[in-house]
C-alpha cells in the first residue's frame, strides 16, 4: 500500500517534470512565477496518509523509474574547482533529485536550456519534500560555473574525413547524450580512457553499449584527429 502511494507521487513528479520540458521548449526562457505549480499540501498529505515522502525516497524512486533520463553522478570532490562557490551551489541544489551532474556533460549552449528546465522544476516543487529553490543570484552563479567548465563541441559539418566509417560511427554514437565533442579536446592517449568511461555511461543510462570493434574504430578516428 505504501508503495502504491509512493508510485502515485512519483508519477506526478515525473508529470510535473514533463510540464517543465514542455514549458522550456515552448517558451524558451519562460520560467513561470515562483511556485506556480506547487501542489496543494492537502493533496500530498492525503496520498501519503499524513506523511510526506522525503527527498531521498523520491531520488531513489526517480533513479529506479527513469535512469536513462538522469545524469550519472560525479563526486563533489571531483568537480572542477571544487572549493568555488559555483561548485558548492551545484552540489547543494543539483543533487536534490538525482546524482550530481558533471559540468562536462554539456556544452555552454546546452547548459542554458538544461538549467532553464531544472530551475523551472525547482520552483514548481519548492518546499515539497524539502526541495530548495536557488535565488536568482545563485542561479546565475550555477550557470556561469557550468559554462566555465563545459564540454567543447564541434559542428558535425566541420569534421575531418567526414565520410569515413570512423567519423560516421563517432557522429552517431557520441551525440546521443551531449553535443558532439571536439576530437582536439584530448590527446590520442587520453581518448582511450574517455571512450571507455562513456561506455560505462551508455550502460548506466540504458543506451546500446558499443561493441569492442566499434570502440576501436571510434578511438582510432579520435586519435587521428586528437590534440598533438
Ligand atoms: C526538482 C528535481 C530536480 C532538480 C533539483 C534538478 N533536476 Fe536535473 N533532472 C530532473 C528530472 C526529472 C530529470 C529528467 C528529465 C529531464 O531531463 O528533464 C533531470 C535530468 C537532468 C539531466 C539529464 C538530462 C539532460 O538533459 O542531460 C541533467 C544534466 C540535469 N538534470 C542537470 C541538473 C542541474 C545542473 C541541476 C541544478 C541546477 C538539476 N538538474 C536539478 C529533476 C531535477
Ligand atoms: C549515455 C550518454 C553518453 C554517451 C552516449 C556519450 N557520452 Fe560523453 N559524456 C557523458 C556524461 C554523463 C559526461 C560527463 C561525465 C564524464 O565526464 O564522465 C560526458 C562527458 C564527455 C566528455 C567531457 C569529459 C572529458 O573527459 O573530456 C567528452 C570529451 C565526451 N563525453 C566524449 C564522448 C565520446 C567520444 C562519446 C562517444 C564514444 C560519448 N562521449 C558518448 C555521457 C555520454
Amino acid at each position: 500500500m505504501k508503495n502504491n502511494r509512493l508510485l502515485i507521487i512519483a508519477v506526478i513528479l515525473i508529470a510535473l517534470g514533463l510540464i517543465g520540458i514542455f514549458m522550456s521548449t515552448w517558451f524558451k526562457s519562460y520560467r513561470g512565477p515562483r511556485g506556480m505549480f506547487q501542489m496543494p499540501g492537502k493533496m500530498m498529505d492525503g496520498m501519503m496518509g499524513g506523511r510526506m515522502m522525503n527527498r531521498d525516497e523520491m531520488k531513489d524512486m526517480m533513479q529506479r523509474m527513469m535512469p536513462g533520463m538522469l545524469p550519472p553522478g560525479i563526486k563533489p570532490e571531483n568537480l572542477p574547482d571544487p572549493e568555488s562557490r559555483g561548485a558548492r551551489l551545484l552540489t547543494h541544489y543539483c543533487n536534490q533529485c538525482h546524482n550530481l551532474p558533471s559540468p562536462k556533460m554539456h556544452t555552454a549552449e546546452e547548459w542554458s536550456s538544461v538549467t532553464g528546465r531544472m530551475f523551472t522544476r525547482m520552483s514548481m516543487m519548492s518546499g515539497m519534500m524539502g526541495i530548495e529553490n536557488p535565488s536568482f543570484e545563485e542561479q546565475h552563479l550555477i550557470i556561469s560555473y557550468l559554462k566555465a567548465h563545459s564540454l567543447k563541441s564541434v559542428s558535425p559539418g566541420t569534421l575531418p574525413s567526414p565520410e569515413s566509417k570512423g567519423a560516421i560511427l563517432f557522429k552517431e554514437t557520441c551525440s546521443q547524450c551531449h553535443a558532439l565533442p571536439d576530437p582536439a579536446i584530448h590527446t590520442a592517449q587520453e581518448w582511450n580512457a574517455v571512450v571507455e568511461r562513456m561506455r560505462g555511461h551508455m550502460q548506466a543510462m540504458g543506451r546500446r553499449v558499443i561493441t569492442d570493434q566499434e570502440r576501436t574504430e571510434i578511438v582510432a578516428y579520435l586519435s587521428n584527429n586528437a590534440r598533438k
